[in-house]
């Protein structure tokens, strides 16, 4: 079982949003960065999107890897586009930047290897949704940090479209002490210029069934080495 190191929690600026979402991290396995990226910023990266997908540049996600890899709308309904590994446009640039500068802090915290992370946009078509699964595919543990970028502006909680992340089992569970003990799943409204993190391997999670287009950017990040060898 991968174990996640308990982070330093001392010298914390309680002004510091990322100060916030390193300690929920670490108690609940999930946390919140309410404003990431300015409403510019969002602006330019639903530009983008809206581009890519009007030049057909969006490709329906599947589930799997390999031999079992399938498209299954019924699971997940999503389109999606990966940045470009070498040439990401400006746009992603500068949020692939601010990524970097949250990723190097959970690095730090946790003392885990977070050297490789992969981006794409997101688009859940109405009705659409991801039911409950992890990141990881089976038998693999590589992706670590699951993190998400909302995009949706005037999003309200009759929309659906959360973020569902459910509680931990077993000994997975034992590693997130304090997620709220009454509740079975929290759900995260996908609000514009939001993100969502949470620690790839013990938290399952779901996007609820939307009833608008949903826009994100989701980035997992960790190391080729595997996790069954990191220092944890
Ligand atoms: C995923 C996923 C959650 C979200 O893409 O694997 O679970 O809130 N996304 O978009
Ligand atoms: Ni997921």
């Amino acid at each position: 079982m991968l174990k996640i190191k308990n982070g330093d929690s001392r010298n914390y600026d309680p002004e510091d949003p990322t100060g916030d979402l390193l300690r929920s991290l670490e108690r609940r396995g999930y946390g919140i960065y309410p404003d990431f990226v300015d409403p510019t910023t969002v602006d330019e990266l639903l530009f983008e999107i809206f581009t890519l997908y009007s030049k057909d540049e969006f490709q329906q996600a599947g589930v799997g890897v390999g031999r079992d890899y399938m498209v299954l709308p019924e699971v997940r309904s999503d389109r999606i586009h990966w940045f470009h590994r070498e040439f990401p446009s400006p746009v992603q640039k500068k949020v692939i930047n601010e990524f970097q500068v949250l990723k190097d802090r959970i690095r730090d915290h946790f003392r885990i290897p977070l050297s490789e992370s992969e981006y794409f946009y997101a688009a859940y078509p109405p009705g659409g949704g991801y039911r409950k699964h992890y990141d990881n595919f089976k038998g693999d543990s590589r992706r670590l940090i699951t993190s998400v970028l909302y995009l949706n502006k005037g999003w309200t909680e009759s929309m659906g479209g959360a973020l569902r992340i459910f509680r931990p089992v077993g000994e997975d569970l034992a590693q997130v002490p304090d997620f709220p003990r009454e509740k079975e799943f929290l759900d995260i409204l996908p609000l514009a210029g939001r993100l969502a993190v949470f620690l790839t391997p013990l938290m399952p999670h779901a996007v609820v069934e939307s009833r608008d287009w949903r826009y994100s950017i989701v980035s997992w990040s960790g190391s080729s080495r595997g996790a069954e060898r990191l220092p944890l």
